[in-house]
């Protein structure tokens, strides 16, 4: 197996406290490198950008390492690499900018599989324009997003395409080139929600087709820090709203104020440590990165089996989505408790799992869990391992009602 799952457990010293942490989807846990890194950045000392001095040489060197780094994760070009605080915050930033040539006779089209930070953003762009909002609409059975239907959806007065790479509450993988190509086709642009795609599968923009890639690397044994990647030509033709003395060059003038430059540090790491998950890959950080998350992707499929498999076979367990093709994210109820006393019973278990509606606000009413506490939800990343699973298919497995 190209994958050493008590090697990798060993480079996060969080994991090391007795806890099944399967709340990756809600952030991960970040290995020991990472932490090293941003030490590391304050450690050498860090100026602000641009002075004359080497400390401040050394914040400047951080950021285009980091362009760098999350370029070579994506397959983007560094130079597309916008820099933030989050994936929320530069959302609401591009739809700023974006909708500022919107009118009452453009429209918009977003989707119910996705997490409300690539729905509302838009919405509220569209309406400040008058622009007309379009849904795309999830089958509630399945949970799948069908691709087919943005030929009704899109037309001539499409201006922009939302929608995600991966659902975050019940892992639907929908056909973005797909999606994205026919939005192209339309002359509209698209804006993939890369958030919960990315820590699962190797991701490659071009081949996706995506004017906008966004996604946060503290889903991905990162820090706390946004980016959202375009193609520099792209962003050459948008002017956000910027301060008269910031930088005017793309993509710095996408960036407000000062960036966390120790953090930066530490997102670099983060795509250096994904990329030598697998130890016998060879060639570029870039054919690293592509061979070890073919391999995080199988290692997942084989956990996130077990676990589906083991909770389909509870008869108070109802699990959601049936997707053909999905991140390894298990969204379930158990029959009479409310999802916070699920997560609340597994807790005392020692296992971490999410409840709620988990932001995903659209698909949480079309599942119709919107007004019930949402769901639990487990997802498997590459830290986990088959004992967290059973430990968690046994603590479900003690809330069955016992027999009078
Ligand atoms: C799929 C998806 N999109 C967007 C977001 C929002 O990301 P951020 O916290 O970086 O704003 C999340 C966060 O959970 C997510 O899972």
């Amino acid at each position: 197996m190209p994958l050493d799952p008590a090697r990798i457990k060993s480079c996060y010293p969080a994991l090391a406290d007795g806890y099944a942490y399967l709340d990756g989807a809600a952030g991960t846990q970040v290995p020991s490198s990472v932490i090293a890194a941003i030490a590391d950045a304050y450690v050498a000392g860090i100026g602000n950008h641009g002075g004359a001095f080497p400390a401040s040489a050394r914040s400047d060197a951080l950021v285009e390492d980091c362009r760098v780094a999350v370029a070579d994760l994506v397959g983007g070009e560094p130079t597309g690499v916008i820099l933030g605080p989050n994936m929320t915050t530069l959302t609401y930033r591009l739809a700023d900018t974006l909708s500022r040539t919107w009118s009452h006779d453009d429209e918009v089209v977003v989707s119910r599989l996705d997490h409300d930070a690539n729905v509302r953003p838009w919405v509220q762009a569209a309406a400040r324009a008058g622009a007309v909002v379009r849904f795309a609409e999830v089958d509630a059975a399945s949970g799948e997003l069908d691709a087919g239907q943005y030929d009704d959806l899109l037309s001539e007065k499409t201006k922009l395409v939302a929608v995600t790479a991966a659902s975050n509450l019940i892992g639907t993988r929908p056909e973005v080139t797909e999606i994205c190509r026919r939005a192209r086709e339309r002359g509209a642009l698209s804006y993939v929600d890369g958030v919960h795609a990315t820590p699962h599968f190797p991701v490659d923009v071009v081949a996706l087709g995506a004017d906008f890639y966004a996604t946060s690397a503290y889903k991905w044994s990162g820090p706390h820090i946004g980016a959202v990647v375009a193609s520099p030509a792209l962003l050459d033709g948008l002017h956000p709203d910027k301060l008269q003395p910031s930088p005017a060059s793309v993509p710095e003038r996408f960036e407000r104020g000062t960036l966390p430059f120790a953090d930066l540090a530490g997102v670099s790491a983060a795509v250096d440590h994904l990329a030598s998950l697998d130890a016998s890959a060879t060639g570029t950080r870039r054919e690293h990165i592509v061979a070890s998350m073919t391999a995080v992707e199988s290692y997942e499929a084989q956990l996130f089996d077990i676990l589906l498999g083991g909770l389909d076979t509870m008869e108070h367990v109802r699990t959601y989505g049936t997707a053909s093709l999905r991140a390894p994210t298990a969204c379930f109820g158990v029959a009479g408790l409310r999802p916070r006393e699920v997560a609340e019973h597994l807790s005392r278990r020692r296992v971490n799992v999410w409840n709620g509606d988990n932001y995903a606000w659209e698909l949480a009413g079309v599942l119709h869990i919107r007004e019930t506490g949402g769901a639990v939800r487990a997802g498997i990343v590459h830290y986990n391992d088959r004992f967290d699973v059973d430990r968690l298919l046994e603590g479900v497995a003690e809330l069955a009602p016992r027999p009078v």
